[in-house]
């Protein structure tokens, strides 16, 4: 394909200024250099670079406007000298010199809102405070909570690294299915959805002195539930402080929620960022991210890029694109580093994004929506942001969540752009139109419990002894027929009975840290003694289609790899087969490095099956392996999620919706007629992943209450002749 490069023009006069000069030397540079080369035809550029404002931009470089030197070269730094530097780093936050102060109002009030520019060490810094007054004394901790895993452990590890202990000693994380805490953890970064479940053992968070509510302006379903909780455990505890700390947005409101508590603001620095927008819409965004990125190399003065792509694949794809154009241009340009981060990397890895840039190199930190408030990268000066962010919608007329990748919001843009100016002035690209910008975005995202399918909460909730969910105390309440729905799933599951009161297996369900669905098979594993098998599915499909790995050079074997797992049945088997395999190798990393399987996916594949085998016997299931039917488990769970193949494609047996299988599924070509799917992920369509062929008639089996036997009706099975489809009908 064609490389191209990106123009640059200004707004106003559209004549070339100094900015315009620069880049087109360098497209030409590069053109010469190959990347940039461009046939006469395709001269016009597809899309440009607007600059937004007129005046030139003149570049600062952060060691300038900080004043600060920058850490130089050998000899290396000893023991006490890099304590020293990590605490003169401590002391350079912006919230350092409002320690005192911020004690001060945390001694005086119960709760505190706390807002602070991204990176001013709300997150580092508060919790170590608060240690180091005393709060931790008496075996009391800490908790501190992340919308993300990865915020989580990462923030957790710099905290004990600047604290000089052992990461899950002092200082811990706790994330789902991985536990990196101990007796002596008193400072525990946690996931706001495992405080949550922190309920349900500690109902009045005893064992804490201090919860602290961060990233709250991410408004995540969990995160918005935990306010609810918390703000009624604060009524009863009069002695927990509970501290609510959110990036500059929104906090007005969460002080009204929490009876006018007082709002404690951390004056940011920031530097101004220059905003440029292309021109024309862009249709593919990524080779137009992968594009600018190098463009931005070529031409702009020392500095790193942070450019944010909506999930895993996409930022693999970026990279490899990158990594593939910079071996290519070989020593003809500087050294481009280039590094992911996204919720599954592992912590080796995600480590390196914070490891400084080596002199004369340039890094590009290619990441998810987690570099927008929740990690702060230093030395970032360039901001790309294609506008894209993936979020989960959910539709409570059909009882459809879907994951998308849709616009992000105007606060989101706005955010990501002023990533740019916290070391010193920066740029944004938008791969966006000024009047996308204006017209397109919305102002704020939707809190996430609007968004969402409500069944795991509810479940929670209930499990939790409140059974008025129309008036719990919801910052934002969800829609009305989102609750009514996951009433209705969580009754049609078992969890509760007519009533609306939780059952004994729906306790059992809530003991299990999965979406109701999952717990309910894996509960049903025990009627049809496959309780091991069960595990692996679970395990699998928790691990997120991450399985195989397909390098672009070798994509051929790698399919090919990946069709010799395919069993009859389904993409459940097909994923047990793998796990299978794999356990049968001795859990070899070879031997996924052989069959183009990911072994890092692998591994936390068994982590947590091991976590939710230690389960088992709180929730009275016992391993089992294969005495009945581990398909009709799954069903068990899964009867909600069913589509049946008609006449004009799948359609689900509900809702009658148009749905699509995933080209990746082992079922692609095979187009059963009944069968259960796993998610829906609308993309250019609604396709069903992980899908497995079932029979209707176990549907009336697992779910009676759910299903009539009328509508499992198949009109073009053989099985069931016409006449006496007509006959009951005419009886009925
Ligand atoms: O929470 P807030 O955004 O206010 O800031 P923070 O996350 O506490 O970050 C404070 C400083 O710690 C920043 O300068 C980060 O670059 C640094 N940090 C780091 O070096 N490594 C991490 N894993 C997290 C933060
Ligand atoms: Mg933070």
């Amino acid at each position: 394909q064609p490389a191209r490069a990106v123009d640059l023009v200004e707004e106003e006069s559209g004549a070339p200024g100094e900015e315009q000069r620069r880049w087109e030397e360098a497209r030409l540079g590069a053109a010469s250099l190959k990347f940039g080369a461009r046939d006469a035809a395709s001269q016009e550029p597809k899309y440009q670079l607007v600059l937004e404002e007129e005046e030139t931009i003149e570049f600062v470089r952060a060691s300038q406007l900080q004043g600060d030197e920058e850490p130089s070269g050998p000899p290396p730094p000893t023991q006490a000298q890099q304590k020293e530097s990590i605490q003169a780093v401590r002391r350079s936050l912006p919230v350092f010199p409002f320690r005192e102060e911020l004690l001060a109002a945390i001694a005086n009030h119960q709760v505190l809102i706390i807002e602070g520019e991204t990176g001013s060490g709300k997150t580092t810094q508060i919790p170590q405070y608060l240690f180091e007054e005393g709060y931790t004394r008496k075996g009391m901790k800490i908790a501190c909570t992340q919308p993300r895993r990865v915020a989580a452990m990462s923030v957790a590890a710099r905290v004990a690294r600047e604290m000089g202990v052992k990461l899950g000693n002092e200082v811990g994380y706790s994330i789902r299915f991985e536990d990196c805490t101990s007796e002596r953890t008193v400072l525990r970064y946690m996931t706001d959805g495992m405080l949550l479940r922190e309920f349900l053992s500690e109902p009045d968070l005893a064992s804490y002195s201090v919860v602290m509510v961060d990233e709250a302006h991410e408004r995540t379903l969990h995160t918005d539930i935990l306010f609810g909780l918390i703000k009624d455990v604060a009524r009863f505890r009069p002695e927990l402080k509970v501290l609510v700390a959110s990036a500059t947005l929104d906090t007005a409101r969460f002080s009204t929620f929490f009876d006018d508590a007082p709002v404690f603001r951390i004056p940011g620095r920031r530097f101004p960022v220059d905003i440029f927008y292309t021109k024309a819409p862009e249709a593919d965004y990524l080779e137009a991210c992968v594009v600018s990125v190098l463009q931005i190399h070529v031409t702009q003065p020392p500095g790193d890029i942070l450019v944010f792509l909506t999930g895993q694949e996409e930022i693999e794809a970026a990279c490899e694109m990158l990594q593939d154009r910079c071996r290519r241009l070989g020593s003809k340009i500087r050294e481009l580093l280039v590094l992911p981060i996204y919720a599954n990397l592992p912590s080796d890895i995600q480590a390196r994004i914070f490891q400084p840039t080596p002199p004369g190199a340039r890094k590009v930190v290619v990441a998810t929506n987690i570099a927008e408030t929740s990690l702060t990268i230093e030395g970032i000066i360039y901001v790309l942001d294609p506008g894209f962010c993936k979020q989960k919608s959910y539709n409570p007329r059909t009882g459809m969540e879907s994951l998308t990748v849709t616009p992000c919001s105007k606060a989101s843009a706005n955010q990501r752009a002023g990533r740019a100016g916290r070391v010193a002035a920066g740029k944004c690209f938008r791969l966006y139109t000024a009047w996308a910008y204006q017209h397109e975005l919305e102002e704020t995202t939707v809190p996430e419990i609007q968004r969402t399918s409500l069944g795991n909460v509810v479940l929670l909730l209930k499990s939790l002894g409140i059974h008025d969910l129309m008036h719990f105390d919801f910052l934002d309440p969800p829609p009305y027929e989102t609750l009514l729905l996951a009433l209705e799933q969580l009754y049609a599951l078992g969890a509760l009975n007519h009533l609306g009161e939780l059952t004994t297996s729906g306790r059992k369900m809530a003991e299990l840290p999965v979406d109701p669905m999952l717990s309910k098979m894996i509960l049903a594993s025990e009627k049809y003694s496959c309780s091991e098998e069960i595990l692996t599915v679970a395990a699998m499909l928790s691990v997120n289609n991450s399985i195989f790995y397909r390098p672009k050079d070798k994509v051929v074997h790698a399919d090919n790899a990946r069709v010799n797992f395919f069993l009859p049945g389904g993409d459940h088997l097909v994923l047990l087969n793998v796990y299978t395999q794999w356990a049968e190798s001795g859990y070899s990393s070879q031997w996924c490095y052989e069959n183009f399987v990911q072994f890092r996916s692998m591994r936390r594949a068994r982590d947590v099956r091991e976590q939710l085998e230690g389960l088992l016997e709180r929730v009275e299931v016992g391993l089992s392996s294969c005495q009945g039917d581990y398909i009709r488990a799954i069903t068990a769970g899964y009867f909600y999620h069913t589509a049946r193949l008609t006449r004009s494609g799948y359609r689900t047996v509900k809702q009658q919706q148009t749905v699509f299988i995933h080209p990746n599924s082992s079922l692609f070509d095979e187009q059963p007629r009944w069968l259960l799917y796993h998610e829906l992920v609308l993309t250019t369509k609604e396709f069903m992943r992980q899908v497995l062929e079932i029979e209707s008639s176990w549907l009336l089996e697992v779910a009676p209450h759910y299903y009539k036997a009328k509508e499992l009706e198949d009109p073009h099975s053989k099985k069931m002749p016409k006449k006496i489809g007509k006959t009951r009908e005419e009886l009925g």
